[in-house]
């Protein structure tokens, strides 16, 4: 499998520029101007074409917004898009008016006119942010960025690097594929699929690393639908973060990673090849397997012989992180639907529909016998109560279950809690997962699938945290 083939059988831009949008305030206030228009992208490997794209300040994907923990993000956000938008902060535990949710949280941002995000992150680690309106259009077009908070007493490495992994579905000029979004197929099968890999808006860009040098690497994965099959080919990753949040260091599992649309995680690799060799993460599917991206090891130069031994444990973020298991609020959620899912009605708006009227609504998706976002909330929870959802995947796709506002423990079926505080959990058909969580985060809260074309066509509820 090669770029090509993954071009055209199934179904990998410019580097980020540091933007000139910065200014450090008083008080710890950091302001950053951000807006949205329509642009260009050089998203096709070896072509001098040039793809219509959505943007963020004019880059694929948009900025890396960087703040130290504690300070307070203003983030003044014009719209000059010809669609209304909003920006939803992926994983940051925010004040709920801030969350960019359209009719939950906010009004939507109509062309031509701004509005003024403004936050202060509780948590350091990789998170990211993203349009929330019209997402399995908006997103496909390009709308998404990455927001990194640091850590008040960061861990030493030589290079911090995202990467971020989008698939793009592009036709054969070189165009975004119009004609399949809001394709009703895809979203009732695993949603929009694209059949350009890229890393940072590139296909298979390739970074620079010394011998000896310890990389802090940070993967997210902003497709609409694919879950990322990823794996390293050296250089024996270690896991340090995972959705944002630390965890206990550990070598990454024969050096590969499955990355569900929404998911990241946090990687220390210590480069330990020889000069003039490479490491290279690969996209794989069963047997076959091509490379997203490389780290480049120079032909010369050699930073140290032996490996750094410092500290790679991340210092805690300040979560609730009592579960009070016993005096839980018990919720149980089933995820039903999509195509061989026999679903046969759903409730709409408040009414209940056969299958045949929901087809026409593109509303294919149900959480308990519900489609779309419902008026009443799934539950509600006393603020620093525990909540316990029990989700049940019982039709014949893969879903990423994100919730806002907050990070959960999940335990699959009959097993103990995972020691991993994730905001996107994936569930394979016919997987059972709880996920437990302190609802310490005042407000209304979506709850819904990340495989954008999933939620779109119905699977999103909400909680409340009074
Ligand atoms: Cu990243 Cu409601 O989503
Ligand atoms: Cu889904």
């Amino acid at each position: 499998m090669n770029r090509r083939d993954f071009l055209y059988r199934t179904g990998a831009g410019l580097a980020w520029l540091t933007t000139p949008a910065f200014a450090m305030g008083a008080d710890h206030r950091m302001k950053y101007l951000l807006q949205a228009s329509e642009g260009f992208s050089n998203l096709i490997p070896d072509a001098d074409v040039q793809t219509a794209v959505w943007q963020y300040n004019r880059q694929t994907p948009g900025p890396v917004i960087r703040i130290k923990q504690g300070e307070t993000l203003q983030i003044p956000f014009s719209n000059n898009l010809a669609q209304p938008t909003s920006i939803h902060w992926h994983g940051l535990r925010i004040e709920n008016r801030m969350d960019g949710v359209p009719g939950m949280t906010q009004s939507v941002i109509e062309p031509g006119t701004e509005f003024l995000y403004e936050f202060t992150p509780p948590d350091a680690g990789t998170f990211w942010y993203h349009t929330h309106n019209r997402s399995w259009e908006q997103m496909a077009r390009g709308l998404h960025g990455v927001l990194i908070v640091d850590e008040k007493e960061p861990i030493v490495v030589d290079q911090d690097l995202v990467w971020v992994i989008d698939d793009w579905l592009i036709d054969r000029d070189g165009n975004i594929e119009e004609s399949s979004l809001g394709n009703l197929h895809d979203w009732a099968h695993g949603g929009r699929m694209g059949n350009l890999l890229t890393v940072n808006g590139k296909s298979q860009p390739e970074y620079p690393v010394f011998k000896g040098e310890r990389i802090r690497l940070r993967l997210i994965n902003v497709a609409n639908a694919r879950i990322m099959n990823l794996r390293f080919t050296n250089d024996r990753p270690q896991v340090i973060a995972i959705d944002g949040q630390p965890i206990n260091p550990m070598p990454l599992q024969n050096s590969a990673l499955t990355l569900a649309p929404g998911q990241r995680m946090d990687l220390i690799l210590d480069m330990s090849l020889n000069p003039g060799q490479r490491t290279n993460m690969e996209f794989y599917a069963g047997d076959e397997g091509m490379v997203a991206a490389s780290l480049v090891y120079d032909p010369q130069k050699v930073v140290r012989e032996e490996i750094l031994d410092s500290n790679i444990r991340l210092s805690e973020n300040p979560l609730s992180t009592e579960l009070n298991l016993e005096k839980a609020k018990q919720v149980d959620l089933s995820i039903e639907g999509g195509a061989m899912g026999r679903l046969r009605e759903a409730v709409f708006n408040g009414d209940k529909l056969p299958i045949r009227d929901l087809v026409k609504e593109k509303k294919i998706w149900a959480l308990n016998g519900i489609t779309g976002l419902p008026k009443e909330p799934l539950f509600s929870v006393n603020r620093g109560e525990t909540a316990v959802i029990k989700m049940d995947n019982k039709n014949s796709w893969p879903h990423a279950m994100h919730i806002h506002g907050h990070h959960f423990r999940n335990s699959e079926a009959g097993n103990e809690f995972d020691a991993a505080w994730r905001d996107t959990i994936l569930l394979n058909p016919g997987d059972q997962e709880r996920i437990a969580f302190v609802a310490d985060n005042p407000g209304k809260w979506l709850i819904h699938c990340h495989m954008i074309e999933h939620q779109a066509g119905g699977m999103v509820t909400w909680f409340e945290v009074v």
